[in-house]
């Protein structure tokens, strides 16, 4: 008979998956604000606005109108039709629908994109720091996250020169997401051919996370999606329409993998979220088009008061971010360990950040993560409790 510690064991692919730092300072934070305080959150990815309420309206009608089975497992064939849509009117490409597959969210895209591309020890070049869940997904899946320390003079984003350089033997793929978390840098169009480029020259693939696009400011990006079909592209509905609980997203794929995509996509999911999608089918509409235009006029305007703000309390912001709802702060002249700085600016300021530790190996003491989740005023409130907190006063 197995002791319970035999029982209790957890496979060893779980070594290599850390705890989001971020929720440790959401549960901190919950108990700083059981105590009795206001607590700014500047730590979660996700902005403060509702879901547009003509894509509610859409959930509404068609809970009350349709049966809610399981749907293909690419997803509709109308909202399909509706991204295709939406590469057309707004980056003047053509994406066939066929190429399009709706998934769980960006992190269900990307899970299969990986599942369909990685065998055991395959490496994916990264940039250093990003988002932590693409390193645990390569892992999950067997294969070996090579994250490359990118920094302001690539504008934190990894270059074809930095990919050729760290290319081996075992290289399968580069990643990119653009604009990136945590440093809401883009990256530039000429980088995103050259990896494709490469990825083509050595056999491999590149992939984009366009996922906060929409999210720009004074300037639209353009979709990887351009630089040929054997690009993959991740894309989700959780930001711009600010339906990150609704969890759907979207991947374009290489026209001959759909259908291996489907097949584990079948498996692994069955179908994406049936309600979740006649809802997205209202996203395109001028009407939440109109909406979400009009909020991230609202985040471009926090993001010009919070980068000069951190500036003027001794934080250094490099590259000023173009996209996203992400400051990536360097606070080395105010403490040399980023993570207790995070914990005292929660537990004497009340005010939740991310400390950089959540975003990879490449100097996360430096940095703090600043999301502009949170309205201009309750910014000004979060910069003046820091302030005097570092003046001695909190
Ligand atoms: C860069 C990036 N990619 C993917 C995701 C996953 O998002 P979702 O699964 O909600 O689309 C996130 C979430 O914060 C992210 O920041």
């Amino acid at each position: 008979m197995n002791d319970l510690g035999d029982r209790l064991r957890v496979a060893a692919r779980m070594a290599h998956i850390e705890p989001f730092e971020v929720m440790e300072i959401q549960s901190l934070a919950r108990e700083v604000e059981a105590r009795g305080h206001d607590v700014i959150h500047l730590e979660i990815g996700e902005p403060d606005f509702r879901t547009p309420q003509p894509v509610i309206d859409a959930a509404k009608r068609a809970l009350d109108d349709t049966r809610m089975y399981y749907t293909s497992a690419l997803g509709m064939a109308a909202l399909r039709e509706a991204i295709s849509g939406r590469y057309r009117s707004h980056y003047g490409i053509e994406v066939p629908a066929s190429r399009i597959v709706v998934t769980a969210g960006s992190s269900a895209a990307l899970l299969l994109a990986f599942g369909v591309l990685l065998d055991n020890g395959d490496e994916v070049l990264l940039a250093d720091p990003g988002y932590p869940c693409n390193r645990h997904f390569v892992r999950t899946l067997g294969g070996v996250p090579r994250g490359i320390p990118v920094g302001p003079e690539s504008r934190y984003q990894l270059t074809t020169a930095l990919a050729r350089r760290h290319w081996g033997a075992r290289t399968r793929m580069a990643m990119v997401a653009s604009p990136a978390n945590p440093t809401g840098t883009l990256a530039a169009r000429e980088e995103v051919a050259g990896l494709a480029a490469l990825a083509r020259e050595r056999g491999g693939t590149l992939l984009v996370d366009e996922i906060y696009h929409g999210l720009t400011y004074g300037m639209d990006a353009r979709s990887a999606a351009e630089e040929g079909d054997d690009v993959y592209v991740v894309n989700s509905f959780s930001k711009y329409f600010q339906m990150t609980g609704w969890r759907l997203g979207w991947l374009v794929a290489p026209p001959a993998m759909v259908r291996t995509i489907e097949t584990l996509a079948q498996n692994l999911f069955i179908s994406p979220s049936a309600v979740a999608q006649h809802a997205a089918l209202a996203c395109f509409s001028p009407e939440t088009l109109a909406i979400t235009e009009a909020r991230r006029a609202e985040l471009d305007q926090r993001r010009r008061f919070l980068v000069p703000a951190l500036e003027s309390l001794g934080f250094r912001v490099p590259v000023v971010p173009e996209g996203a709802f992400y400051v990536y702060a360097d606070c080395s002249s105010l403490s040399a360990d980023s993570f207790a700085l995070a914990r005292r600016i929660l537990t004497e300021a009340h005010v939740a950040v991310t400390p950089g530790k959540d975003f990879g190996m490449h100097e996360p003491e430096r940095h703090i993560r600043f999301a502009y989740t949170q309205t201009v005023p309750r910014l000004e409130e979060a910069v003046a409790r820091i302030r005097r907190l570092l003046e001695g006063k909190a």
